[in-house]
């Protein structure tokens, strides 16, 4: 079944004229299938399966992360569209979370997944995991500012009480008081023990922002907490940068697991930029050092993937330059069947670093100004080398290019479309019905591992979204 779907697929849609029509018309797939995944049918209403997959892999479960990631996107899509059926939407996942938070189970709210019924998976698994329940917590917080100003009551998502029958206190309390004692906590890869950069950032922002919703719903005393803990976990990521390979680790204090990883290189500390970035400048995409270490991604995996030979793909009646796939890690060698390598570009990440470009573009325009750092001219120099990206302007480290001059104009228009270049790559390699899988195989770029996968289609939303 898997293997006729694999190989009836053909390369992007054929009615699409270009880029931009191509992207709008998988918003809209993305959409249908990712709303397909929540409360499917045999699951509990608002569980989310991870993938319509029940077999190699098995994917019928509710993984927190993966949950809270595509509510994310659904929160996002509510405030633009008021859809009754989307708050629903909301509603089911938050009476679902309650119902997960209150299970009990070995590792508690550190349970990766559970069955779409809301029991916690006892089976061996790499657990516990600790980047769940921040993203939960993200996802609500949101929604819980959005029902305020609508004057509802929201009591259910947040509360002041100890203990807290509510869902986003429930989880920042967790994290609040187990992020430093995680070392045996698994990375979101789910191979490897350790203290991890993707993990840590995520709960920072859960706490920063959790703390914001504390101070305004009268909790003054948490929110100090929670903004104290936010402030340590600043600290604690400092130790995480590499300054003799000149790029961001993804784990520290490995404590077992995968440990084939050695270049300790990881495309979750670039996705790290997009869930946990704040706008503070903390390893946010503009930070110098997650810039560094997205040039060090991008120069480790071209050359990676046998299908980043290809330069161009055709949408319509174009062809359309394209950049180059990536995935995880570079000793990856989970196949999206089982871990005997070698390990293949994915979807998310690839839509990932598409929307990497474009919130650059949109934090210079945000700011009206492009400060050149080091692993900012890295960048650009890589889309000369690899992208065939023209400057006409000279840019230097330690310069500062103001809104609407030349060289602004230059940096963010390339910049963008090295982005649409991401977004291009990601349409090759999308099935010509929209369906998105969760890897492409490295040798023929079609769709291997997980069919419909929740997590490519909020990737690619949340890239759409931040298109400039
Ligand atoms: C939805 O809108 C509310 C009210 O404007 C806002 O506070 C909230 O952050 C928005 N939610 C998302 C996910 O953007
Ligand atoms: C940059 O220079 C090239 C070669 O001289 C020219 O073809 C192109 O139009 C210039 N681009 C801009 C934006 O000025």
């Amino acid at each position: 079944m898997l293997f006729s779907i694999i190989y009836l697929a053909t390369l992007v849609l054929a009615t699409t004229n270009d880029l931009s029509q191509w992207i709008d018309q998988e918003t809209s797939v993305a959409q249908t299938r990712l709303l397909a995944n929540i409360s499917p049918s045999g699951g509990a209403p608002g569980s989310v399966t991870a993938a319509q997959s029940h077999t190699n892999p098995d994917y019928w479960y509710h993984w927190v992360r993966d949950a809270g990631i595509a509510l994310t996107e659904v929160s996002h899509w509510l405030n633009t569209t008021s859809s009754a059926n989307l708050d629903k939407t909301m509603q089911d996942y938050s009476h679902f979370s309650r119902a997960l938070q209150t299970a009990g189970g070995t590792y508690g709210l550190g349970t990766a997944k559970y069955l779409l019924t809301g029991t916690p998976y006892t089976g061996p698994w790499c657990m516990p995991q600790r980047d769940g329940p921040a993203l939960r917590a993200l996802s609500f917080i949101g929604y819980a500012y959005r029902l305020l100003q609508e004057g509802k009551d929201v009591s259910e998502w947040y509360d002041s009480k100890l203990p807290t029958q509510s869902l986003i206190k429930t989880d920042l309390e967790y994290v609040s008081h187990n992020w430093q004692v995680d070392d045996m906590n698994c990375d979101i890869w789910e191979e490897v023990r350790g203290h991890h950069f993707y993990t840590r950032m995520v709960q920072r922002k859960a706490l920063v922002e959790g703390a914001q919703l504390a101070q305004r719903l009268g909790d003054p005393g948490a929110a100090q907490w929670y903004q104290q803990q936010a402030e340590e976990i600043t600290q604690d990521l400092g130790r995480f940068w590499d300054a003799q390979a000149g790029h961001l680790r993804t784990t520290l204090d490995f404590n077992g697991g995968v440990n084939y990883k050695t270049s300790n290189l990881d495309s979750q500390i670039m996705l790290a930029a997009l869930h946990g970035g704040m706008d503070d400048g903390v390893y946010t995409v503009e930070s110098d050092r997650m810039l560094a270490t997205a040039v060090a991604l991008i120069d480790t995996f071209g050359p990676l993937y046998p299908i980043n030979k290809v330069k161009s793909t055709t949408i319509g009646n174009a062809e359309w330059p394209i950049a180059w796939a990536l995935g995880r890690y570079p000793e990856d060698k989970y196949t999206g069947y089982n871990s005997n390598g070698p390990g293949n570009p994915w979807s998310l990440i690839t839509s990932g670093m598409a929307e990497y470009h474009y919130r650059l573009v949109g934090t210079w325009n945000r700011r009206s100004e492009i400060k050149m750092t080091q692993g900012l001219s890295d960048l650009l120099e890589q889309m000369k080398a690899y992208y065939g990206a023209v400057f006409n302007q000279s840019y230097t480290v330690g310069s500062t290019y103001q809104k609407n001059s030349p060289a602004f104009n230059e940096i963010a228009a390339n910049t963008e479309k090295a982005g649409d270049m991401y977004m291009a790559r990601v349409a090759r390699h999308t099935d010509a019905n929209g369906q998105m899988f969760e890897e492409w195989n490295l040798n023929t770029g079609y769709g291997q591992g997980a069919p419909d996968l929740t997590w490519s289609y909020a990737a690619h939303l949340s890239a759409a979204r931040h298109r400039v």
